[in-house]
């Protein structure tokens, strides 16, 4: 679906899929570049890393390692806890493994800090963080991002993966919710 199809739902489009597109192709050149020599595992975290862990991986071009976590904050509704428990393991053993891990957005930072800790327990050879979407604004932890698609307002956006219970995520732009829609 489009931003037509949602037409009275958005606020605003942000980012349109074109534009979406170009700046996963910038990213996944920048690591091509810093993963040169090196073999990568990419993590997607589901549900909502699917569309850039689609685009991006195919975007890369050598060959990677694909494999997927689903974790969960507690908390209700648009809100983040920090609480997190895994509703679904990595396959892979990340023993000396270089690991990315890619992520849709991170708005407090609470989920995305835990996940990095509890793979860097792991034994791997390196963990970096790529994000298309990051909200500087909510950050309640720092971490270090090293790919960052880019950094929007602290709203709540919807699509290219990212929901609001559960609808949205195949909408191919990226836009803020109306809050009429969740208020
Ligand atoms: P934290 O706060 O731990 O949260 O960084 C990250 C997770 O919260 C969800 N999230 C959003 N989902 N639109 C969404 O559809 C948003 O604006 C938004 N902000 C946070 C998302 O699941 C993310 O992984
Ligand atoms: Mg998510």
């Amino acid at each position: 679906m489009d931003s037509q199809d949602v037409y009275d739902d958005l606020e605003e489009v942000l980012y349109t899929a074109d534009q979406i597109q170009a700046r996963v192709d910038e990213l996944a050149a920048d690591i091509d570049r810093d993963y040169a020599d090196k073999d990568v595992l990419i993590v997607g975290v589901l549900k909502g890393a699917v569309m850039v862990m689609a685009d991006l991986s195919r975007a890369l071009t050598s060959h990677i390692t694909m494999d997927w976590m689903a974790v969960s904050s507690y908390g209700s509704g648009t809100k983040s806890s920090g609480v997190v428990r895994i509703l679904k393991d990595l396959d892979a053993d990340l023993m000396n493994r270089h690991v990315l891990i890619v992520e849709d957005i991170i708005d407090s930072g609470l989920t995305l800090s835990w996940l990095k800790a509890n793979l860097e327990s792991r034994g791997p050879a390196s963990v970096e963080i790529c994000t298309l979407l990051r909200k500087p604004e909510a950050a309640k932890v720092s971490i270090d991002v090293k790919y960052v698609g880019y950094d929007i307002p602290n709203k709540f956006v919807v699509g290219y993966g990212l929901d609001f219970a559960e609808k949205y995520r195949n909408l191919d732009c990226i836009g803020i919710l109306a809050p009429h829609v969740y208020e």
